[in-house]
């Protein structure tokens, strides 16, 4: 939810720390904070709002000179849990003395017992946040060693963190640990450098370890030690970032989303390149790392994500259960954890996540382990925590994904959860002649999604009639209903009008009340065998004044109800939910673009759930 950021180096270290904030600012953007070692002791500044006004900030108040003499600091940009967005809330947090400063992402759960405790020994507590409680008792134990403070600190605590700390009496040291939140420590040529992600360190290094949780590190330019809460030391492996710098740059697109959203072509190739097997009507995927006869023994999919990852396992739902006549069900994460899942080792669940941090999803992960489940992940991020504690799965390769709004996750997520039910459904029940069908019908897709982008000026032009709408409603059926939800939830997200998606039968049972004379409808009405009815949910709402908006298939059955219309290629009815999803996408963009919307950081939102 946070975004922290060091370096320790022989180079200036504040153009690396707000450069690294800027990369991480889709993790929170409401405050933002810096801390420098410098001959002086501790410098901090700290800001309400974007990184661009600490930036501001940095530059009128530390002088160049000032800048240029400090190669030590840590850095923060906040998505608020404990206390208001405000300048004493934001981070770093200080210790009672002001010798130590602390960055903070996730949430302490226990942060209101350890500040009664220290309170009570006479500590002035100047923020409402979780994390100061952190800070302080670091100082309490801080009797010349930084890290050993840390650690006794850290026995305390109760919750989820990634933090790093400096202190004025020892230069060249940071000390960071994880538990529960992302941290990476970047290695370069006599310098490291700390984040929540690599996308902030890219342009640095590439190589990077990856801490566990339990993980406590002493960083300095040339050195890091990792051990765990016991002292123990810890043998971490050195990784390679795999994507390019312009991956996590605009490159010429007035949004990330936008670029992201017409990546896709290249993003779908990629999470299909080299798993389709056109020769045979199947999928390899050998990340899923089970044998042919534990995936004919399994009796059931569990799909488990949030938001949108939820939307595309609701989509493989029917994939698996039309493909592969295996039975399939997708639960919230943060129910899957909590409802005491009926889940075992002949079940195999498979967590859905972009960013495999979502605490929720991680959460489910380890529930569904602890219950013998075979355990597989389909996430984006290489490295993440979902993907090292499901230790197996399918990566997307869809690239960095830095908009909020997911877009290319989605339909690379809906790709792999195709290609997953064709491998499973060749062992079962679908013919030879029907896999070779779909499996040319998937490898269509960058092309399908082509077709659907040469229209962006067109669904720009529909996205005018809903500008002026606070309430919009997407209907959809069958896997076409996901891809409503999906439609829905973007619509919310980066143009704040309160969509709703809902299967278009269950309109007269309530909603429908909602309908107002030219409210726009949304109505997925592509080729499939529930056409007729869908259209016939349509015509209900256009009995009522609204203005419906039609997706179809070019070529196909006329949508004769809509007032207008967004053509998607013809294919089959399952594939056809990405080429759907990316109108919708766009659609969405165009209307909260013509509202003047932040889309890449829409308020209130931030890129990963680490918290629950
Ligand atoms: C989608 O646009 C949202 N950003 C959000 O719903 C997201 O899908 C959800 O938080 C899950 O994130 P994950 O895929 O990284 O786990």
């Amino acid at each position: 939810m946070c975004g922290i950021v060091g370096y320790v180096g022989r180079s200036a270290a504040t153009p690396v720390l707000l450069g690294g904030l800027r990369r991480l600012e889709y993790r929170g953007y409401d405050s933002a904070g810096v801390t420098l070692q410098s001959s002086e002791g501790l410098l901090t500044l700290r800001a309400v709002g974007k990184v661009a006004r600490l930036a501001d900030k940095v530059r009128a108040e530390w002088s160049d000179a000032r800048q240029a003499s400090c190669v030590v600091g840590i850095a923060h940009t906040r998505w608020a849990t404990h206390g208001a967005p405000t300048e004493a809330n934001a981070h770093p947090h200080a210790d009672a003395g002001g010798r130590i400063r602390l960055v903070h992402n996730g949430i302490i759960e226990n942060y209101r017992a350890l500040r009664a405790k220290l309170e009570a020994k006479g500590h002035v507590f100047t923020s409402e946040t979780d994390t100061e409680a952190v800070a302080r008792l670091v100082g309490e134990y801080n009797k010349g060693d930084l890290r050993k403070a840390v650690i006794s600190a850290l026995r305390q605590v109760e919750g989820a963190y990634g933090i790093a700390v400096v202190s004025a009496d020892e230069p060249g040291r940071i000390v960071v640990a994880r538990k529960g939140s992302p941290l990476v420590i970047g290695v370069g040529e006599g310098e490291c450098l700390i984040a929540s992600d690599p996308s902030a360190l890219i342009s640095h290094t590439r190589r990077v370890i990856y801490l566990d949780d339990g993980d406590v590190a002493l960083v300095t330019a040339d050195s890091v030690d990792i051990t765990d809460l016991d002292h123990a030391p810890m043998d971490r492996d050195v990784a390679r970032l795999e994507f390019e710098v312009s991956a996590v740059e605009k490159g010429g697109f007035e949004h990330f989303m936008l670029k992201e959203i017409h990546e896709q072509p290249e993003s779908v190739r990629n999470a299909l390149r080299g798993r389709l097997d056109l020769l045979n009507g199947t999928a390899v995927l050998s990340g899923m790392g089970a044998t042919a006869r534990e995936l004919l023994d399994l009796q059931r999919i569990v799909m488990v994500g949030c938001g949108t990852s939820l939307h595309a396992g609701m989509v493989g739902d029917f994939a698996f259960e039309e493909l592969a006549a295996l039975q399939a069900e997708v639960q919230p994460a943060a129910e899957f954890r909590y409802r005491n899942p009926l889940v075992d080792g002949r079940d195999l669940v498979v967590a859905i996540s972009q960013s495999g941090e979502t605490a929720d999803t991680l959460a489910a992960v380890r529930e569904a382990k602890d219950k013998g489940a075979m355990i597989m992940g389909l996430v984006n991020v290489v490295g993440s925590t979902i993907a090292r504690e499901a230790g197996r799965g399918v990566y997307l390769h869809a690239g960095p994904e830095i908009s909020v709004a997911s877009t290319k996750a989605f339909t690379g997520q809906v790709a792999v959860l195709l290609l997953m039910a064709l491998k499973l459904s060749r062992g079962r029940r679908l013919s030879r002649e029907r896999g070779l069908a779909l499996a040319a019908e998937i490898a269509r897709l960058p092309e399908l999604i082509e077709a659907v982008l040469r229209q962006d000026a067109a669904i720009a032009k529909v996205a005018e009639s809903m500008v002026k709408h606070e309430h919009a409603f997407f209907l959809g059926r069958g896997p076409m209903h996901p891809v409503a939800l999906e439609g829905a939830l973007k619509l919310k997200e980066i143009s704040y009008v309160h969509a709703e998606g809902y299967h278009a039968a269950e309109l007269k049972h309530g909603p429908i009340a909602l309908l107002t004379p030219g409210m726009p409808v949304v109505v997925l009405a592509n080729r499939s065998p529930v056409l007729d009815k869908t259209l016939g949910n349509a015509e209900e709402c256009k009995a009522r004044g609204a203005h419906v908006i039609a997706i179809v298939t070019e070529g196909g059955p006329e949508a004769a109800v809509a007032d207008e219309v967004i053509l998607i290629p013809d294919c089959d009815p399952l594939v056809a939910t990405i080429p759907a999803a990316v109108a919708l996408q766009l659609l969405a963009y165009h209307v909260a673009r013509l509202r003047g919307c932040p889309i890449d950081q829409p308020r209130n939102l931030a890129k990963s759930v680490t918290v629950e």
